[in-house]
């Protein structure tokens, strides 16, 4: 019987953890015996950085366009205990679609049936998530992820995001498009802040897959080039990242997500505002 592979997209607003998360994700994941590509798909280029010392990589739209004929391996580097690492890169700034560079980079390792040669367990796809436009959710709309999951913190503006995500992931659900695994809680410090995700993600009938905290390892490990998992593995925080990946590896069934309407979301937040206004009162508030 051919192998399940592991189609995964972490989504998420710029800047909120998602390549940080998806690196450690797949650290964890090789270290766990499972043959691992982390796909970048956004324009910044940066995503495999950490499980690479810190260096970039040329990135498959860069090789298309300096020669049409590309050699597919020309464009998988490996990283941290053999993770193939792949930016698919972007247009230049302002021209172009995002979208279709992510479509270009993956027809190409099609095309040379690199998933098949690979054999891979998983391919996790990093991608921009802070307007699921057309392009962005190619990922979910093409048949090429099989599993979403969301990184947010508690920030309306992260929620938000994620809000638009699971409107995306419900339209392309009716034709076959991926499904929603769970939402990954990053940055989370306080009580409230779990608190609010949680009640987000009951709200839109999704799990929480893992409440990670912000943390000053994480930001040593980067500094130094590496993930937590490499950099500190016998850390709390890589604790936190291996869990993390162990639910992933037993996860099997995602569903479509309910997201809330504008208005309702803007309720729900409204909601959220007086219940923290009420425990500042209270003299709660550094516990906020
Ligand atoms: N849990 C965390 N604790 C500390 N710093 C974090 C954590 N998650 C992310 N960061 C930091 O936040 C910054 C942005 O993270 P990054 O993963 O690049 O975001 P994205 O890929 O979503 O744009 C990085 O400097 C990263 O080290
Ligand atoms: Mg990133």
């Amino acid at each position: 019987m051919a192998k399940k592979l592991g189609q995964i997209a972490i989504y998420g607003k710029g800047g909120i953890g998602k390549s940080t998360t998806t690196s450690n994700i797949s650290a964890a994941l090789s270290d766990m015996g499972f043959r691992v590509m982390q796909f970048g798909c956004d324009p910044k280029a940066d995503s495999t950085n950490t499980l690479r010392g810190g260096a970039d990589i040329p990135t498959v739209l860069d090789l298309l366009r300096e020669r049409g004929d590309v050699d597919a391996h020309e464009a998988i580097f490996r990283g941290y205990n053999g993770i193939a690492c792949v930016e698919a890169g972007g247009p230049a700034p302002g021209v172009g679609c995002a979208g279709r560079g992510i479509t270009a980079a993956v027809q190409l390792l099609k095309q040379q049936n690199i998933f098949e040669e690979l054999d891979l367990d998983y391919v996790i796809y990093d991608v921009l998530g802070d307007v699921v436009c057309g392009g962005f959710a190619v990922p979910i709309r093409e048949g090429i992820a099989e599993h979403v999951f969301t990184v947010t913190s508690a920030d309306f503006m992260a929620i938000y995001a994620a809000n638009n995500l699971f409107k995306g992931i419900q339209k392309y659900s009716r034709s076959g498009g991926a499904l929603l695994g769970g939402i990954i809680a990053n940055s989370c410090a306080t009580p409230f802040q779990r608190q609010i995700i949680g009640d987000f993600a009951a709200k839109t009938q999704t799990q929480v897959m893992e409440y990670i905290p912000r943390s000053i390892t994480v930001t040593q490990s980067e500094l130094s080039g590496r993930t937590t998992i490499e950099a500190a593995p016998d850390s709390p925080q890589a604790a936190i990242y291996r869990a993390l990946a162990q639910r992933i590896a037993d996860h099997a069934e995602s569903t479509a997500p309910a997201p809330l309407e504008s208005q309702e979301l803007k309720a729900w937040a409204a909601d959220w505002a007086r219940q923290l206004i009420e425990i500042e009162k209270q003299g709660g508030g550094c516990t906020i």
